[in-house]
């Protein structure tokens, strides 16, 4: 509402006068540090271009097309159908036909209806807005739980030694935010019995519902319905940038604060300036050194990341680096006398299906569950467009460095057997109704990642007995990270431990699965040949990013449906205590004496 009325004034000036009005960005121009207020108001300063929206709208229309899930999300099974029911198709005709006070209310609006499908792969980012600043929050916020079992809300007590030894430089800027007679230290180790949840969940731009806490501050909605509760300090994912955020906060001892809005601001960092701070942080402790690399891919690049892992030509050296750390890595641990493992893919937002499939197998060894599928068989969706994309491939031989996803080369039919360069492979389409609406699917594809993906042997023995392997995570691990959790879990009865989440509230060991993500830049390529179709989504005219699921996943224990919306419910919900929150080896050790042998 404010808002609106600041933007109408501005409005009225540039009417009256224009020459006299201030430029509402040169508050924020070179600042590495602004208020999100002064951040949106340079964001609402710029109104909607009609060409610019339809164009907007039409590229994710279209885009949307090659996403496998639409129809599912209208309304995912249940349990899930809480947090999946959205229509994007009506969305976007909602909000062509929509008038929008600004061109950021506009973004604010496309980026919101495409986080309400709670899939992480399925994003629109408009770079003119969001790559720019990223919310910072200096108070993470955690669940503990006390000796008699009660959960409470805290400000992490790490918080006020990580934000001042990390950012120095502003440690004052908060502190002169807060009343005086409450010091940024002593916030960090406050109770907080009193907690607004709908208050709390405006973080992430209502991307979030309150059974899946976790998510905020987190990668985009990549967790379902798991409800442990664990905040991050930065992230460039973890809210819209300038959104005018507050916390209202009640302290044990009667004391209420206000956090954002008028008191406190989260103060909102400019990239330039704090990237490599950011990324430290981001280096969780709680990643194990073996692998690390691999497992501590995770956070906003993801999108682009696990985009087209397949592309071996393409990816070839990155790989074969993760792979020969995982497997080293593994190799040393056991040579100093290791004889059981625990994963820690807290955090893990995916990376390379490859290099999941790599980790399963080589952890269990080769059994009918790794050799040669060590990872979920997949479909892609079968519209007009696509289908014409594998036919000018296969006439026109258009594709000889297999660099495109529809190159039938590139894929195996579901018994494992390569396609060849002139298979029709789209044809026939797999025809299902789904909420009601026609969609169309390829054939079923088997795996792909065996033996060249690996691009190094894998040992003839596993490393490690799966009743010797526990996961562990926050909750928060998506994409390629579902994938090894899933088939670790179904396949090889691995156990899982969720950190932080609530204790009367059954926890999911991943978010989103997908099975290969990619991006409209992608698919523009792909129908480089056919721009003039109708269904074709033309250039896009703003620098922007739309992301979607190209193959889905089957399941395991129901392999005729989408694994995307099948449990994956963890064996422990570990609550965390003072003594345990944010000390991996206390964490490790007490879930090596509950699932383990107890000997660490
Ligand atoms: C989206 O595309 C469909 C065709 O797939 C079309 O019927 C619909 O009008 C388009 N929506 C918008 C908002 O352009
Ligand atoms: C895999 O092997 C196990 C026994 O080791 C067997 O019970 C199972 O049916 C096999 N599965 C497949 C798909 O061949
Ligand atoms: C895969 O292709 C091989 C060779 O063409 C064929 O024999 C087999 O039946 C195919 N499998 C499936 C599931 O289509
Ligand atoms: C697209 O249409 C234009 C004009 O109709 C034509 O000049 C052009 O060659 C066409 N391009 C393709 C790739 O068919
Ligand atoms: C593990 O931590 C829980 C608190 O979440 C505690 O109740 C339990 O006693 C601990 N167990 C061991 C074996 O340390």
């Amino acid at each position: 509402m404010i808002t609106t009325i600041v933007l109408f004034s501005v409005v009225v000036f540039v009417a009256l006068a224009s020459i006299a009005i201030p430029d509402p960005c040169a508050t924020i121009g070179g600042q590495k540090w602004v208020s999100p207020q002064d951040l949106r108001a340079c964001y609402t300063s710029f109104a909607v271009d009609p060409s610019i929206k339809e164009n907007i709208v039409d590229v994710i229309n279209k885009t949307l097309a090659f996403h496998t899930s639409v129809n599912y999300e209208i309304a995912a099974p249940e349990p899930f159908t809480e947090f999946v029911h959205e229509d994007l198709l009506k969305d976007l005709a909602r909000i062509s036909s929509q008038s929008y006070p600004s061109d950021y209310d506009l973004h604010l609006d496309v980026s919101r209806t495409l986080k309400r499908l709670n899939d992480g792969h399925c994003v629109w980012i408009n770079s003119c807005y969001v790559p720019l600043f990223l919310n910072f929050l200096p108070i993470p916020l955690v669940l503990l739980t006390d000796s008699d079992g009660t959960q409470s809300v805290h400000i992490a007590p790490e918080a006020f030694a990580v934000t001042s030894a990390e950012f120095l430089d502003e440690i004052d800027v908060w502190q002169e935010a807060l009343p005086p007679a409450i010091p940024l230290q002593t916030v960090s180790s406050s109770v907080y019995t009193s907690f607004d949840y709908s208050n709390f969940l405006q973080l992430d731009g209502a991307q979030v519902t309150h059974h899946c806490v976790n998510c905020v501050s987190s990668e985009r909605s990549k967790c379902k319905y798991a409800r442990t509760l664990g905040t991050r300090l930065g992230g460039r994912a973890t809210s819209e940038s300038g959104m005018v955020l507050s916390i209202t906060l009640t302290r044990s001892l009667v004391k209420v604060f206000k956090i954002g809005g008028c008191c406190w601001n989260f103060m909102t960092v400019s990239l330039r300036g704090a990237a490599e701070t950011v990324v430290s942080l981001r280096s969780t402790p709680l990643v194990p050194r073996i692998g690390r690399q691999f497992l501590a891919r995770y956070d906003a690049e993801s999108v682009k990341l696990t985009v087209a892992g397949l592309i071996l030509a393409r990816h070839r050296r990155i790989l074969a680096f993760y792979r020969h750390g995982m497997l080293q890595g593994l190799i040393n641990l056991k040579s100093l006398g290791a004889t059981q493992l625990i994963v820690d893919v807290s955090n893990n937002g995916g990376g390379f299906i490859c290099a999941a499939e790599f980790l399963h197998r080589i952890i269990i060894g080769p059994k009918n569950t790794t050799v040669p599928q060590a990872g979920l068989d997949t479909e892609t969706r079968d519209g007009p467009l696509a289908r014409l994309i594998v036919q000018q491939i296969i006439q026109n031989d258009l594709d000889p460095s297999q660099a495109l996803l529809y190159n039938p080369l590139n894929w195996n039919n579901a018994s494992n057997v390569a396609f060849a360069a002139d298979n029709d492979w789209l044809l026939p389409p797999v025809d299902l109704t789904i909420n009601g609406h026609a969609d169309a699917f390829s054939q079923r594809l088997g795996q792909e990642c065996q033996p060249n993906g690996f691009t190094i042997m894998p040992p003839d023995e596993g490393l490690f007995p799966a009743s010797n392997v526990v996961i562990v995570s926050n909750g928060r691990c998506a994409s390629s990270c579902s994938l090894f959790s899933i088939t670790m879990v179904k396949e090889e009865g691995v156990k899982t431990v969720v950190l932080g989440g609530r204790s009367d509230v059954q926890q999911a060991y991943c978010g989103t699965v997908g099975g290969q993500s990619t991006v409209f830049s992608e698919i523009d390529t792909e129908t480089a040949k056919l721009k003039n179709n109708s269904l074709a989504p033309p250039d896009m005219m703003v620098n922007g990013v739309q992301g979607i699921t190209w193959r889905l996943g089957f399941g395991i224990q129901d392999p005729t449906q989408p694994e995307e919306w099948q449990p994956h419910l963890a064996t422990l919900n570990l609550l965390l205590t003072p003594d345990l929150v944010n000390n991996p080896v206390a964490i490790w050790t007490n879930i090596t004496e509950q699932l383990l042998t107890g000997r660490s």
